[in-house]
């Protein structure tokens, strides 16, 4: 009988607890501001107290005597945490935090009273490091993605298109740092018979998620006249572009979908234009410019990086215009023009005309 009764005096005390405790979720941005809500019934002589609920100093901010009161506030959130003074009168007595931290992640009391009664408020909030950049790098046959300071901990996959068959081998470590924040990288080692493979990389949160793509280097070879590289992984709207050089020099930028493209110093005698879909024409090439071109382009969700290598060859007459594997309507128009002025050169001939060609069947 008493079990019975014990059973139901509980259930009774749980209902209580989750219907008083509605609890307002709040979603902060790691290292920004964020406002934890609370209001009272306005008037003068209020006392504010907010409250960390599971921390060992719990004292968050306090407000009495028309002051805050930051005597007994906890170190962790020192020089953090203020009101807004001009609307604590009218019952708004929410808190601003800044500089949120993962360890701010937690359950909040806002404690009001004013000569009018009491009222305690109860806020969650949450903490989240949005993915914010997926980096992908190819050394020999391994391609290693990796993204850092997320919150909360992100998951990665990989794919490729069109979908392989074989199974990505692949290992992903994810470290904690510091600030609590996870840091994940993954590498896959390249098998050979998918040359023609874009290979992407996810990573993504509840929150949010981010994909960097990857293509295998494509050889160009260039002497004389324009070399277009091709940058674009499907028609996307591009948000900001950048081309690099041999990782480490940038060779364009356009930050925005509206904004004209700026040409560093060095670049500016070499690049002729970049196309709508952010294809790169390069002209008067010397030995200097073989090497690695990165194009990195960004839309919402999502970071496209191709990596070209351009061997610039020596011999006059072969200027094979690639676009690496989409096959863009410029390219082929030089491609054509080509195979006219190098009649001669059969084997030459030969490999211009079947890219020709295979751009033809792409592109109907
Ligand atoms: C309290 O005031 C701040 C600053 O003006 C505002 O951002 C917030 O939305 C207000 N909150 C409420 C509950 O009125
Ligand atoms: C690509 O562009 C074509 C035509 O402009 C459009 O019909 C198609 O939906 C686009 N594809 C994507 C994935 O945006
Ligand atoms: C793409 O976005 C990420 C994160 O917003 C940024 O770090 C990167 O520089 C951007 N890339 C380009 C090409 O603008
Ligand atoms: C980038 O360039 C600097 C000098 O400009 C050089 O010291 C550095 O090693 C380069 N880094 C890479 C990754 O190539």
């Amino acid at each position: 009988m008493t079990g019975i009764c014990y059973t139901v005096f509980l259930i009774i005390f749980l209902w209580m607890i989750i219907r008083v405790r509605a609890d307002t979720e709040v979603s902060c941005v790691f290292s920004e501001s964020c406002v934890l809500p609370c209001s009272c019934q306005g008037g003068a002589d209020v006392v504010i107290h907010w409250i960390q609920e599971t921390a060992e100093h719990p004292l968050v901010h306090s407000f009495y005597h028309n002051q805050d009161q930051l005597g007994h506030q906890n170190q962790h959130f020192q020089g953090r945490t203020s009101l807004f003074k001009d609307q604590i009168s009218r019952g708004n007595v929410s808190l601003r935090l800044t500089g949120v931290e993962v360890q701010d992640e937690a359950g909040y009391k806002c404690h009001c009273s004013t000569f009018r009664g009491n009222k305690d408020s109860f806020i969650k909030v949450k903490v989240n490091a949005p993915v914010r950049k997926v980096s992908i790098d190819q050394v020999g046959n391994r391609i290693t993605c990796s993204s850092n300071w997320i919150y909360p901990e992100p998951e990665l996959t990989w794919s490729t298109s069109p979908p392989s068959n074989t199974k990505l081998q692949n290992t992903t470590t994810v470290q904690q740092t510091e600030q609590q924040l996870y840091n994940i990288s993954s590498s896959l080692i390249l098998s050979d018979s998918d040359t023609d493979l874009i290979y992407s990389c996810t990573v993504s949160t509840h929150r949010n998620m981010r994909r960097a793509s990857w293509r295998r280097l494509s050889l160009i070879s260039s002497s004389s006249g324009y070399t277009t590289i091709s940058c674009s992984a499907s028609n996307t709207s591009i948000m900001s572009l950048i081309w690099r050089f041999d990782h480490n020099q940038t060779i364009l930028t356009k930050p925005g979908p509206d904004v004209t493209y700026t040409v560093s110093e060095e670049w500016r005698q070499h690049v002729k234009d970049v196309s709508e879909s952010g294809s790169l024409t390069l002209q008067d090439l010397t030995s200097h410019q073989e090497g690695t071109y990165t194009c990195e382009l960004n839309n919402s969700e999502e970071t496209y990086v191709t990596n070209i290598f351009l061997r610039i060859k020596k011999d006059k007459g072969i200027a094979v215009s690639v676009g690496v594997s989409l096959c863009v309507g410029a390219a082929v128009a030089v491609a054509v023009v080509f195979v006219f002025i190098y009649k001669k050169k059969n084997c030459r001939r030969e490999r211009v005309y079947t890219e020709a060609r295979n751009c033809d069947s792409q592109m109907t």
